[in-house]
């Protein structure tokens, strides 16, 4: 099992960044926890702050690897393009977000990524990410 989890904008910051949202642990330090609880999934890890980068990523590895987990970040609530290149690709894509956006502002509860993925994972700080794994082994 090959899984890519793909990150956008500021989630490099995880563990500065709003800590009272998003907590205080860095990605890093998440992604080897993941690599720990599941070692026989091939698990890759992604980040850009840029939108074109992260659509090419999402066709690079779209057609080859067995699932996508997505968190488009802000993309989410403005990228048509994201949310194109999610319904281009063959791998399935779930969508997650470590915060429940549909607590937050109302720019929050759009989201372009959505119609496109397998189904959506939201509001679990970043456990979301750990479920999103668990659903494709399932
Ligand atoms: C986020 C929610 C988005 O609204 C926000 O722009 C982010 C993170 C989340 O994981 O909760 O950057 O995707």
């Amino acid at each position: 099992m090959k899984l890519m989890i793909i990150n956008g904008p500021n989630l490099n910051l995880l563990g500065k960044r709003e800590p009272e949202v998003y907590g205080k642990t860095t990605f890093e330090d998440y992604f080897k926890q993941l690599q720990e609880k599941f070692p026989d999934v091939a698990l890759e890890y992604y980040q850009s702050n840029i939108e074109g980068e992260l659509i090419s990523k999402i066709q690079e590895v779209g057609f080859d690897y067995d699932g996508i987990v997505l968190n488009a970040a802000a993309y989410t609530h403005t990228s048509v393009g994201i949310g194109d290149a999610v319904k281009a690709v063959e791998t399935p894509v779930i969508e997650v977000h470590i915060s429940n956006t549909h607590q937050r502002e109302e720019y929050r509860h759009v989201s372009y990524i959505s119609p496109g993925a397998k189904g959506v994972i939201l509001g679990f700080g970043l456990q979301s990410y750990d479920l999103a794994i668990q659903s494709f082994l399932s």
